[in-house]
């Protein structure tokens, strides 16, 4: 069965073989001589053909357990689908169900399949989607297991453009038994070889997402959440790379959870150098009772295949999922420039002085002023008042409805921080809900930030905070919400589910938080939300799917920023990454570093300024200005070009850092050049530009001549004028092709 070209999924009945293939890529599942199913392929597209038994090796091993009796079939040298432990099989498996018996054996067999246009939503979990059922194809396969009347149900979306491949997995309790799910991941498969490296993004507060690979070795690699949130410690992904793959050649085949809890993803290298991922919810503290006639969906996988290196795996994730993961009325406009007043008052402010700074703001260019945390109950640090969603009327006399409206008068839009999730003990919230909060009767509650995790696992917890927030929305003229989340969970414990479901507490909270964010967009489209978590300790897949934008990070220096977004960038597209221009000495690190340079960093992003502007001199006024109407005008085709990583900050000794984006029809483009500290008699520099038209002619602001793309992609651009500069040094360059009655030829080159 076909549906697009470059989206196919067929069933061989002879053979039964399903071979998905993608835009790139084969993808070939088999079901085995005992009815569960076996991985044959995922690569490069191949052709189809009658058989692809030939991948199919069994043969006699010493010591393995075989299935039948007087046979070698062994599903330890077996590459699987969707595999279990204890049935020959001794790697880490998919799932485990713990029955009434205490066994955790299961057999589910292959029972029926159906392949369809379009993609089916995930009931309550955010995922990939498509607007029209051309755009992909789904394989939904039903495997049973008899004896305890249960159905796994596994999908696979194949979309017509893009190499990726959404897989999730549904358990159906029929049975009389309630079963536990131990272990319910969402994906996992057995590579045919070892060859790779893992790379993946790791790091900690104010230090997220930086670059890190290392060569697959027998034995489990993994990295994970266990802090309730996907947390900056890892994002939940990870990519395997052909040792040769580079930034822009070879194969990497990326997997990214879209998720926004805690998470496992993992490879496991096992005797024979099949190396098997298996990516999900954490199974460590997880346990999920299904009862009779209930169900369990696992969030979704999105598995990218890259011959582009990863580059390559990098703009199919920033296309996919801006496009088709990004959700609402924002996902496609253009993003207004921002001051946020965090850095510039912290909880130290009151209405006047942020008239002030809006007004300053207004007159730069700025379009939106977001108030950031301490307008309500009595906050004025961050010790009370977290769950009292009212406003401070001592700082702020005129209400949010107010000083909204106040700023709209001025011709700016309104924003507003809130931390949902979240209450402080000194607070009405807590004094009147005490047993709201996640804890564990009899033990100590361990405090994060002076403030304790609500437990949105809870639907009455998270109908309470819709309600408050909601009201101000109705009520004050408000277009963007900033939602924080400032600390990770402990003692994690539900005065609301019997002692069984405790361990489901950390998923019942995350589809808590999604609930609130899915009611909050359905009833008010209009707001743009940024999601944040202590800057990006939860700038995940299932955060976009509700906020289109994310606070990257709490570190706003831009030296620092270089590998922050770069790491970021290797999944996330530039319309959600958000990056301020801030003050210096910069507030985390003490750097200096020129207004120029903040801003070059900052361009590449959805971008903004946090810090006084009223403080500013008249000429730094004058190159905010500056700096704005250049954002603005380019920003369309930013948001929306594609992105190319040129010079990492984790290689060599990163001391320059380079990248580009280029506009969709290839007409525009913009290059960040960032040299990190200076050297005394530098060599000859240049950078390799990537994307460009190579028969389109270029002008570069600032630059005589004009330059074919070609040239500029192979021999490269000549950075004469950043020679000899000094520390943090920067220089963006912005392409231009022109037309050709414009053209000025290679006379004037
Ligand atoms: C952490 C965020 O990342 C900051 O931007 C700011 O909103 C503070 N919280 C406010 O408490």
């Amino acid at each position: 069965m076909s549906f697009s070209p470059k989206a196919m999924i067929r069933f061989n009945k002879k053979t039964k073989e399903f071979h998905l293939q993608g835009k790139d890529f084969s993808y070939i599942i088999k079901i085995l001589k005992n009815n569960q199913l076996g991985q044959l392929y995922f690569g490069k597209k191949i052709r189809d053909r009658k058989s692809f038994s030939h991948l199919y090796a069994i043969r006699s091993r010493p010591l393995v357990a075989c299935v039948y009796e007087g046979d070698s079939f062994s599903l330890d040298t077996l590459k699987q689908e969707y595999p279990s432990y204890g049935t020959t099989d001794f790697r880490e498996p998919a799932f485990q169900i713990l029955q009434e018996n205490g066994s955790r054996i299961t057999n589910f067999e292959y029972q029926h399949h159906k392949i369809y246009k379009g993609k089916p939503k995930l009931e309550g979990l955010p995922a990939t989607y498509v607007e029209k059922g051309e755009e992909a194809i789904t394989l939904e396969i039903s495997l049973y297991d008899k004896l305890i009347d249960t159905e796994i149900q596994l999908l696979y979306t194949v979309f017509s453009e893009w190499n990726a491949l959404a897989r999730s997995a549904r358990v159906v309790n029929h049975g009389q038994q309630a079963l536990n799910l131990t272990r319910i991941m969402s994906a996992s498969i057995d590579f045919f070889d070892s060859q790779f490296e893992m790379v993946h993004l790791s790091g900690s507060w104010g230090r997220e997402r930086y670059v890190k690979m290392r060569k697959l070795q027998p034995g489990i690699q993994s990295i994970s959440s266990t802090r309730g949130a996907s947390s900056s410690q890892h994002n939940p992904f990870i990519a395997l790379k052909r040792p040769d793959a580079t930034e822009h050649r070879g194969e990497v085949y990326g997997f990214s959870l879209v998720y926004s809890g805690n998470f496992l993803a993992q490879v496991e290298v096992d005797h024979y150098d099949v190396a098997r991922v298996t990516m999900g919810i954490h199974p460590f503290d997880f346990n999920w009772l299904l009862g009779q006639g209930e169900s369990f969906q696992t969030p979704e996988v999105v598995m990218v295949y890259s011959d582009q290196g990863l580059n390559g795996m990098s703009q199919t994730y920033h296309q996919l999922y801006r496009t088709r993961l990004a959700k609402g009325y924002w996902r496609d406009k253009e993003r207004p420039v921002l001051i946020n007043n965090w850095e510039a008052t912290y909880f130290h402010f009151d209405e006047e002085k942020l008239i002030k700074i809006a007004k300053t703001a207004k007159e730069l260019g700025i379009e939106l002023f977001v108030l950031d945390d301490g307008w309500f109950g009595k906050r004025n640090d961050s010790k009370t008042s977290l769950g009292d969603w009212f406003v401070n009327n001592r700082k702020l006399p005129s209400g949010i409805t107010g000083l909204a409206q106040k700023i709209n008068d001025l011709g700016m839009r309104f924003g507003l921080w809130f931390e949902p999730e979240m209450v402080s003990k000194a607070s009405r919230l807590y004094e009147q809900h005490p047993d709201w909060v996640i804890k564990v009767p009899g033990r100590r509650m361990s405090q994060g930030r002076n403030q304790y995790v609500l437990d949105f696992s809870r639907k009455e917890v998270v109908d309470h905070i819709y309600g408050m927030m909601a009201q101000i929305l109705r009520e004050a003229p408000i277009s963007y919400v900033k939602w924080d989340m400032n600390r990770y969970m402990t003692e994690i414990g539900s005065a609301d589910l019997p002692p069984e479901r405790q361990r489901e507490v950390p998923h019942r909270y995350i589809l808590g938080v999604y609930d609130l964010y899915e009611r909050l967009t359905t009833e008010f489209p209009h707001v743009l939300f940024e999601s944040c978590a202590a800057g990006g300790a939860r700038f995940d897949p299932g955060m976009l799917y509700y906020a289109p934008q994310t606070w990257t990070s709490d570190n706003t220096d831009a030296i620092e920023r270089l590998k922050i977004q770069y790491g970021t960038s290797f999944l996330y597209p530039l319309s959600a990454i958000g990056a301020h221009v801030t003050s210096v000495p910069n507030h985390q690190v003490k750097r200096i570093t020129s207004l120029e340079t903040r801003a070059h960093v900052a361009f590449f992003g959805v971008f903004g300024y946090e810090l006084d502007v009223t403080k500013l001199s008249e000429k730094d006024k004058q190159k905010v200005k500056e700096q704005i109407a250049f954002y603005k005008k380019n920003r369309k085709w930013i948001m929306n070009g594609t992105f190319y990583r040129i010079r990492s900050p984790f290689e060599d000794d990163g001391n320059i850092v380079s990248w580009m984006v280029v506009s969709e029809d290839q007409k525009e483009a913009l290059v960040g050049y960032y040299q990190v500290l200076g050297t005394a008699n530098p060599g000859f520099s240049r950078i390799l530009l990537k994307g460009l038209r190579t028969d389109y002619e270029y002008e570069i602001e600032g630059i005589d001549g004009t330059y074919f793309g070609d040239e500029l992609m192979y021999v490269g651009l000549l950075l004469e004028d950043a020679k000899g500069k000094g520390d943090f040094y920067s220089k963006i360059y912005k392409l231009k092709a022109i037309q050709s009655d414009e053209k000025v030829g290679m006379k004037n080159r």
